[in-house]
């Protein structure tokens, strides 16, 4: 009888169950993907077509007056679209979202955050944590903070989320109590499930016979870069939508190896146990492998680093694809994670099989609290012991996740402003040496568990990691220098000249010296014509001697009948006081009084490049000063380009704006019309044609797209300039000599280039340095910025030629690479050992090959 009422008992309840259960799917059917504009009124489409959905329905309490939809009050013009991140939900008290998910499926979790004021409210009160299902996604988040540290407009965190057994995914914002009046926001959330890639158990580094599971932990992807290729957007790659970015910022150091792509004659496709979602085609179609010189590969790491938060393990997946070799043990490398060995002698032939297939391998570090941590090292090598055909390694694609402690959290701490740093820097520089103080932290371009990265960005800012910070005990308020967005966004609105102060950015003010009027009229004789060293677009540059005349510096300034230089103006200070480098112009400081606009900067006793190749009767320069001043403006270049978290464009490369000090060393100057580039779903900025004549990129020309590319078009026709000694426009001449970059790669085609060359140097130069320096001249100069070189391989090319020049005879080369840190690294080749022994037979490699077998035309 008992049992009978209990059966029946047990039978109502399920077939409550099963009613409720339909209720509920009938009244929530949908299913991922959900893609959520939360706080949006309505559905709008983002700028790849896809649809996000207001968030109502999903709310979980959804009238509660804590929990508002609000708007941005200004669009950041570097946003990819105004959806989803014009629109928030803002939370004043906790509260959640419930999504149903299919069970016991791994779903990844995009949350987008637009720091912005949304109902009046400061973004700098916003911190919050986010939980889903018993994980700690984000805890004491400021979305704000992140931002500025980024130099991001916009922040996207990317999880992969435990299967959850409920069906039920409860994502819940809590603002941080520990904060007075915090609250949360959240501008869009993605959920997509997706297959199960963490699956297979992980090697960890140090310990070959260990793995570690991550079947029932969450992750958080920090970083996934297609090596050796550029830039996926979300819709190209297979529903999985996942961003795939260039990885040149990570690079570690000026040896950055050489990038290739697939022969359209080479299949690559997936072999049958490596299913299609691990990663798209794309990127297994390119690569960056250690360079063309076995004895310099030999004694390199090609290295990336990243910054990551301690105390937590990591997954660290490579993607490999040999679409260039065939066979096993013709290259063969070790691979470092955070300089422990984490494979030896791995040979991507004898994984896949065969040449085109791809092939993934994980491995699982756990990084420990403690000085030089939170960065976390990946290094390649040859392995040399196995004696392969190539020393030479190769890497397709890299991702980092970040796996959840043993409280299931994941949250690490908000970075440190990277500005803040070097605020910190300028104030314990306080005598602002003429010459800046030398970056002697390493030059890293990481982020702080940003998936996004590099890529957004409207301004400079650094990564270096300086040691003064820890000194000097100062703690700006976060509010207290404008966002630099804000302060890009507002010099677009500037009308006159007399009020741009306010529009300064107060960080930049923070960075350098001001100078009154009074003080520049001293320096200069009030701006006596005597005092004239150059006259330019902006107005003159006046040289005049500060600090009592002890320093003597350039003083430029701009025209005062002209209202136009007043965003130059700007961006050259902003950009300036951020960007130290050795081969870049340091800025010392600004005047802006009485509607003045004046700059001061280091005082360059050579002038410029220009003056001392065609230009006044200085006596010219030897074959080996022309190219060492070539590499330390491509370093500079290279520099803009790469050292930062995000490319800077220069926009006005020529010889007028590489300077020279008084020992020869070169600077690159004039960054009034520089652009930081490509934004995140662009590859290329579109903007008004701007720049000179006959240093012009054709293709930024047609299609005003800019890309570091047109640098790099720029910097060929120095080159060619440097080498012919001939401005790069020349009306007096024939038609189709006037343009030098013309000219040249005419010459270059036919076979004359010699004829054109400077006569003075013509007798100096080595023909193995000739050789290489004219190669990368002429692909500088490709129609197509794909064609041409990365100013990494410009200035990797110009210092082997350096190299051949000074020690023609190879094989007792030694070959000096110096970092952008200025750390001299000896790359010594080993004499009577060579990698190169094997005949290649694949005749579709001869082509590849023979440039890389072949590198110095030895
Ligand atoms: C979601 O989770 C939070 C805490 O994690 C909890 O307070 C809340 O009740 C949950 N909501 C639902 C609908 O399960
Ligand atoms: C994305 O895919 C489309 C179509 O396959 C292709 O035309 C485009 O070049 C791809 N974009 C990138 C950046 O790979
Ligand atoms: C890492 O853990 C150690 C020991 O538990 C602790 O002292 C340290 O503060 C933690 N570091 C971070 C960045 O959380
Ligand atoms: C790895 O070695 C480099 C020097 O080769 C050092 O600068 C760096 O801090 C090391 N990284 C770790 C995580 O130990
Ligand atoms: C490459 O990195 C490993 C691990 O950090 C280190 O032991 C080795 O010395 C490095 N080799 C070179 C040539 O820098
Ligand atoms: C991640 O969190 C889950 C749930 O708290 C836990 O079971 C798992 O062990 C954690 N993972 C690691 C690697 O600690
Ligand atoms: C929250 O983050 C801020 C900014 O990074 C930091 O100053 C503060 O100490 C953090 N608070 C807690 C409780 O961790």
């Amino acid at each position: 009888m008992e049992g009978k009422l209990r059966s029946r008992l047990s039978l109502r309840l399920v077939c409550i169950c099963a009613a409720l259960n339909f209720v509920h799917v009938l009244g929530r059917r949908s299913e991922p993907p959900y893609m959520i504009a939360c706080g949006a009124s309505k559905r709008g489409a983002d700028s790849d077509g896809r649809a996000w959905s207001p968030d109502p329905r999903f709310l979980a309490s959804p009238a509660v007056a804590d929990t508002v939809p609000a708007e941005a009050e200004f669009q950041d013009p570097s946003l990819p679209s105004p959806v989803p991140y014009m629109f928030a939900r803002v939370f004043t008290a906790p509260a959640s979202y419930r999504f149903s998910v299919p069970p016991r499926a791994r779903l990844w979790l995009r949350l987008h955050f637009y720091p912005s004021s949304y109902s009046n409210l400061d973004p700098s009160d916003s911190y919050f944590a986010v939980g889903v299902n018993g994980f700690t996604l984000l805890n004491n988040f400021s979305a704000s903070i992140t931002a500025q540290a980024l130099t991001q407009a916009y922040i996207i965190r990317e999880f992969s989320l435990a299967p959850v057994g409920s069906g039920d995914l409860n994502i819940t914002f809590t603002p941080s109590v520990e904060h007075g009046g915090a609250y949360a926001f959240i501008n869009g959330i993605e959920i997509i499930q997706m297959p199960d890639i963490f699956e297979e158990a992980a090697t960890m580094v140090g310990f070959s016979d260990q793995a570690v599971s991550v079947g029932g932990s969450s992750l958080q992807t920090l970083y996934r870069l297609n090596v050796g290729g550029q830039y996926i957007p979300p819709t190209n790659d297979s529903g999985l939508t996942r961003t795939w970015y260039d990885d040149t910022p990570y690079l570690f150091g000026a040896a950055a190896g050489v990038t290739s792509e697939a022969d359209r004659k080479v299949k690559v496709r997936y072999p049958p146990d490596v299913p299609e979602y691990v990663a798209p085609l794309d990127v297994y179609r390119t690569a960056r492998t250690m360079g063309p010189d076995p004895k310099v590969n030999k004694n390199y790491n090609l290295t990336w680093v990243f910054q990551i938060d301690a105390n937590f393990t990591y997954i660290v997946r490579f993607h490999f694809c040999d679409f260039l070799l065939d066979k096993v043990n013709q290259r063969v490398f070790d691979i470092f994670v955070n300089n422990q060995t984490a494979q030896a002698s791995a040979d991507v032939i004898a994984w896949s099989g065969s040449k085109g297939a791809p092939v993934y391998k994980d491995f699982t570090t756990y990084v420990s609290d403690g000085p030089g941590d939170e960065q976390l090292w990946v290094a390649l090598h040859p392995s040399v012991s196995m004696n392969p055909e190539y020393y030479d390694a190769i890497l397709n694609g890299l991702e980092i996740f970040k796996v959840n402690d043993s409280n299931g959290n994941l949250a690490g701490p908000n970075p440190v402003p990277s500005q803040m740093l070097l605020q910190a820097e300028a104030k314990a520089d306080k005598k602002f040496a003429p010459s800046g103080p030398s970056s002697t932290g390493q030059v890293i371009g990481g982020i702080v568990g940003g998936v996004l990265g590099f890529a957004i960005v409207v301004s400079v800012c650094l990564f270096v990691r300086y040691r003064m910070y820890e000194a000097d005990g100062m703690t700006p308020g976060v509010g207290k220098w404008l966002p630099l967005h804000g302060s890009s966004h507002s010099r677009s609105t500037i009308s006159g000249k007399s009020n741009a102060s306010t529009h300064l950015s107060s960080l930049a003010a923070g960075l350098c010296r001001h100078f009154s009027l009074f003080e520049i009229k001293q320096a200069t004789k009030n701006f006596d014509e005597s005092r004239v060293i150059g006259v330019g677009g902006f107005g003159k540059v006046y040289k005049g001697m500060i600090d009592g005349g002890s320093t003597a510096v350039a003083i430029k300034r701009s025209n005062p009948s002209s209202e136009q230089g007043v965003d130059e103006f700007q961006t050259e200070i902003e950009m300036l006081s951020k960007l130290r480098h050795k081969h870049l112009v340091s800025l010392i400081g600004f005047c802006e009084e009485d509607g003045e606009m004046i700059l001061v900067y280091d005082y360059m006793a050579n002038g410029t490049l220009r003056e001392h190749i065609y230009k006044g009767n200085k006596p010219p320069l030897s074959w080996k000063q022309r190219l060492e001043i070539c590499i330390g403006a491509a370093r500079g270049l290279h520099y803009l380009h790469t050292g930062a978290q995000y490319t800077i464009i220069h926009r006005d490369v020529k010889t007028t704006n590489i300077l020279l000090d008084d020992k020869w060393v070169a600077k690159v100057s004039d960054f009034g019309l520089s652009k930081t580039g490509p934004n995140i779903n662009q590859t290329h900025v579109s903007t008004v044609v701007k720049g000179s004549f006959g240093y012009l990129d054709p293709e930024y020309f047609r299609r005003q797209q800019l890309t570091e590319k047109s640098d790099v078009y720029s910097f060929g026709v120095v080159l060619f300039e440097v080498l012919c000694d001939r401005p790069a426009l020349n009306p007096s001449l024939p038609k189709e000599q006037v343009s030098l970059a013309d000219w040249a790669r005419h010459c270059q085609r036919k076979g004359t280039l010699d004829d054109i060359i400077d006569p003075c140097i013509k007798g100096q130069i080595t023909p193995e340095c000739y050789k290489n320096f004219t190669e990368t001249a002429g692909k500088c100069l490709a129609d197509h910025g794909l064609d041409r070189p990365s100013m990494g391989d410009v200035l990797w090319t110009l210092e082997l030629a350096l190299q051949l020049q000074e020690n023609p005879d190879s094989t007792s080369a030694k070959f000096v690479v110096e970092h952008e840190d200025d750390v001299q690294r000896s790359m010594a080749g080993t004499d009577g050992e060579t990698a190169m022994s094997g005949e290649i037979h694949d005749s579709n490699l001869n082509a590849v090959f023979s440039q890389l077998v072949n590198p110095s035309g030895r």
